[in-house]
């Protein structure tokens, strides 16, 4: 009877309570939850608090450490409350983007015009459709850039807008290198 009534009240910190599997992904998911809460109330209020004034934010600026992308990858980061992608360009996407220069463009750009000189592997670029401004999804579409499942427009891999209905070219925000991993944005 005791063994009953002890397991009846279950320790999450005893070793015992982890030998159902169910059991126990429960209590991890339970747990995952229980902390996504806090964060999301919490920390998001307090945030909202610092929120600085908006002609503030409009000249907000950020620094970003780039050795935490690795060729191939993007990094999505917020900018004034826009996803900004960040994306270590391969070989092979850079002479695709440096090939379809001569392509015929809706929003004529010439790759080299997109990037810092010799830092051709960063592309730097707000991450919002041109066209009503959803998010792009990255490696997609049929120029290997972007695709904006919104309403179907493709981006090269230069953010150029090759097909659909958005009119422009995926925005290049101000930044500048600030050594060969870092850069700040605006
Ligand atoms: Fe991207 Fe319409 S918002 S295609």
């Amino acid at each position: 009877m005791a063994d009953t009534v002890v397991g009846a009240t279950p320790d999450p910190h005893a070793s015992g309570s982890g030998d159902d599997p169910s059991r126990r992904d429960f209590i991890h998911i339970a747990s995952g939850a229980a902390a996504a809460g806090a964060v999301a109330g919490v920390a998001w209020p307090l945030v909202d608090q610092m929120n600085p004034a908006a002609d503030t934010l409009a000249l907000a600026t950020i620094e970003f450490d780039l050795s935490k992308v690795a060729p191939g990858q993007q990094v999505v980061i917020k900018w004034r409350g826009k996803p900004l992608f960040v994306r270590n360009r391969t070989p092979e996407q850079i002479a695709q983007a440096v090939k379809d220069d001569g392509a015929n463009l809706p929003d004529p750009q010439a790759d080299a015009d997109r990037v810092k000189p010799g830092k051709a592997e960063w592309l730097v670029l707000v991450g919002t459709c041109t066209h009503l401004g959803c998010v792009p999804t990255v490696g997609g579409g049929e120029y290997g850039g972007w695709f904006c499942p919104c309403h179907g427009s493709h981006y090269d891999t230069s953010g150029r807008i090759r097909k659909g209905p958005a009119p422009k070219n995926l925005e290049v925000p101000t930044y500048a290198f600030l050594s060969d991993t870092q850069i700040k944005v605006g």
